[in-house]
C-alpha cells in the first residue's frame, strides 16, 4: 500500500510538473499578458480599501475577464464572518458556465431576495469557488478562526468569488486547511469534496462506517469531482468502479479504483453490464448516461442513483424562476416515481452545499494521507484567462488552481522545480518498489 501511495505521489506530481511546463508555453502561445501592479499584503491595512480581482461586467465568453485593482474589500460586516485573505484559488466547470450567466437567474435571487423587486445588478461579479488562505479579520461571534489560521473554504456560488486578494465568509463556510498541504494543493479540494460529500452522503445515504460492502460506480471519475470521490469511497472501504478515458486509467487506479472502464473504446454499458450490479451511482457525465447506468444498480435493495448533471439551473435560466423551479421538480419527482416503481431504485440529483465541518473530516483524510490533491495544471493571478481557457478545453485530469498571492506563488515555483528535479531522481526509485510488490 505504501508503495502504491508513494506511486501515486510521483504520477501527480509528475502530473503537476509537466503541466506547469506545459501551461506556460499554452501562455506565451496565447500571447496574453496583464500589466500588473499589485499591492498584497498580509493583511488589509486601514488604508487600504480596495483589493485587486478578476470581475466580469457582463455575461460571455473568456473576453468579459476583466482584472481590476479597485473592487472594494470585502470587510466583515456580521458578527458570524471571517476575513479570509486568498493565497490560492482552484476552478471548477461552474466557473465557466457562470462566466456565459448559467444559473443567473436563481443565484442572483439567492444573493439578493430584493432583487426580485428591482434591477441591481449583480455585476462586478467575481468568479472562482475553491479557496485556500489565511485568516485576516474575524466578527465578534466567530469562535473556531483567529486571525492567522490557514483555512479553506468552498465559497458558494451565490458570494463573491475568490479571484480575488480577499475573500469574506460565514465561519460555518470554513475549515482549517490540512497542515500537509500547500495553498496551491489545497485550493484543488473544497468545492469537489463539499459537492462529493453532499451527493454521496446527504443523497447518497453513504458514510464512513456504512461503506465497506458498497459496490460504487463512479462515471467522470477523472475529473475533479471523480478524482476527489474516487479517494474518498476508497478510504471508506467502498469498491469502485469508475469509467474514464483510456489516458486517465493509470491516474483512476493509482487513486484506488478497483475496476476501470474505458468509455471511449466499445459500449460502456455493455462493459458495466457485465460485471456485479452496484449499490450506487454517482453520475459525473450526465447527458443519455441516466438511461443505460440506472439498469446496472440492484433493484428492489435501496440502491442510489444520483447525478450531478441536473437542468435546475438551465430551467431556471430559460423559463424563468417560478417556471423552471416548477418544472425541474416536477421532472425530478416524475423520474424518481418511475424508478421506484419500476425497479424499487432511488433517483436523485446531487448538488453542491456549503460545509465547513464535512471540510474537517476531509482534512483529517488528508493529513492521514488517505486523499491526495490532484493539481493537474496551475496559473499565476495575471494569467486567470488563460487558466479558464485550459479548463474549457476539457478532458480534466484533477483541477486547475490559480496561485493568487505572490508568496505562494514563489514557493509553488520553487516546489515544481524541486518535483522536476525529484521526480527524475525518484522515478527509479519508486519503479524499483512497485515490481518488488
Ligand atoms: N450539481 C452540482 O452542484 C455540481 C457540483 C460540481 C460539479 N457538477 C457537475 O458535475 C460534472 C463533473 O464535475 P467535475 O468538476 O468533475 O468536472 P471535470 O473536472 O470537468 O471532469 C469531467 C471528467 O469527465 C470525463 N468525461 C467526459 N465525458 C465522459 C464520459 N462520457 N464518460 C466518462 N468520463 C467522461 C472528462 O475527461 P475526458 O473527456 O478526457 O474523458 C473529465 O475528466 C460537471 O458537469 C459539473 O458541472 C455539478
Amino acid at each position: 500500500m505504501g508503495s502504491v501511495r508513494a506511486m501515486v505521489s510521483t504520477r501527480l506530481l509528475c502530473l503537476l510538473s509537466a503541466k506547469v511546463a506545459g501551461s506556460s508555453k499554452t501562455l506565451a502561445r496565447a500571447g496574453c499578458s496583464v500589466c500588473f501592479k499589485r499591492h498584497v499584503s498580509s493583511s488589509p491595512s486601514r488604508l487600504q480599501s480596495c483589493m485587486s480581482a478578476w470581475v466580469i461586467d457582463q455575461y460571455g465568453t473568456n473576453g468579459v475577464l476583466r482584472y481590476t485593482e479597485d473592487i472594494t474589500i470585502p470587510t466583515v460586516s456580521s458578527p458570524s464572518e471571517v476575513m479570509i485573505k486568498v493565497h490560492a484559488a482552484s476552478l471548477n466547470p461552474l466557473d465557466i458556465s457562470m462566466r456565459g450567466g448559467y444559473g443567473a437567474k436563481l443565484l442572483k435571487l439567492r444573493r439578493d431576495p430584493m432583487s426580485v423587486m428591482d434591477s441591481d445588478s449583480e455585476f462586478p461579479l467575481i468568479l472562482g469557488r475553491d479557496v485556500s488562505g489565511v485568516v485576516v479579520d474575524c466578527g465578534s461571534e466567530v469562535t473556531h478562526f483567529a486571525p492567522g489560521d490557514e483555512v479553506w473554504a468552498a465559497v458558494p456560488p451565490w458570494k463573491q468569488g475568490c479571484l480575488a486578494e480577499f475573500v469574506t465568509l460565514t465561519e460555518y463556510e470554513v475549515s482549517h486547511k490540512p497542515e500537509l498541504l500547500s495553498h496551491t494543493e489545497a485550493a484543488s479540494i473544497p468545492y469537489v469534496a463539499s459537492t462529493a460529500l453532499s451527493a454521496l452522503v446527504n443523497a447518497g445515504g453513504l458514510c464512513r462506517d456504512s461503506s465497506s460492502d458498497k459496490r460504487v460506480l463512479i462515471t467522470g471519475g477523472s475529473g475533479g469531482v471523480g478524482t476527489f470521490s474516487i479517494q474518498l469511497l476508497k478510504a471508506w472501504g467502498a469498491h469502485v468502479t469508475v469509467t474514464c478515458s483510456q489516458n486517465a486509467e493509470g491516474l483512476v487506479r493509482g487513486l484506488g479504483a478497483d475496476e476501470v472502464v474505458d468509455y471511449t473504446t466499445g459500449d460502456v454499458a455493455e462493459q458495466l453490464e457485465m460485471m456485479e450490479k452496484f449499490d450506487l451511482i454517482l453520475d459525473n457525465v450526465g447527458g443519455d448516461t441516466e438511461q443505460w447506468a440506472i439498469g446496472l444498480l440492484k433493484p428492489w435493495s435501496g440502491a442510489k442513483y444520483i447525478t450531478l448533471v441536473t437542468p435546475l439551473l438551465l430551467s431556471t435560466d430559460s423559463m424563468g424562476l417560478l417556471d423552471g423551479t416548477i418544472h425541474a421538480g416536477f421532472t425530478l419527482h416524475t423520474k424518481a416515481i418511475q424508478n421506484i416503481i419500476s425497479s424499487g431504485v432511488f433517483y436523485r440529483w446531487g448538488f453542491y452545499a456549503p460545509d465547513g465541518p464535512a471540510l474537517d473530516e476531509v482534512k483529517k483524510l488528508v493529513d492521514a494521507g488517505k486523499i491526495l490533491p490532484v493539481v493537474e495544471a496551475q496559473f499565476p493571478f495575471t494569467q486567470v484567462p488563460q487558466a479558464f481557457q485550459k479548463l474549457e478545453q476539457g478532458h480534466a485530469r484533477g483541477k486547475t488552481v490559480v496561485r493568487v498571492a505572490e508568496k505562494d506563488d514563489t514557493q509553488a515555483e520553487e516546489l515544481a522545480q524541486n518535483i522536476c528535479t525529484d521526480t527524475a531522481e525518484s522515478e527509479l526509485g519508486v519503479q524499483g518498489t512497485a515490481k518488488q510488490n
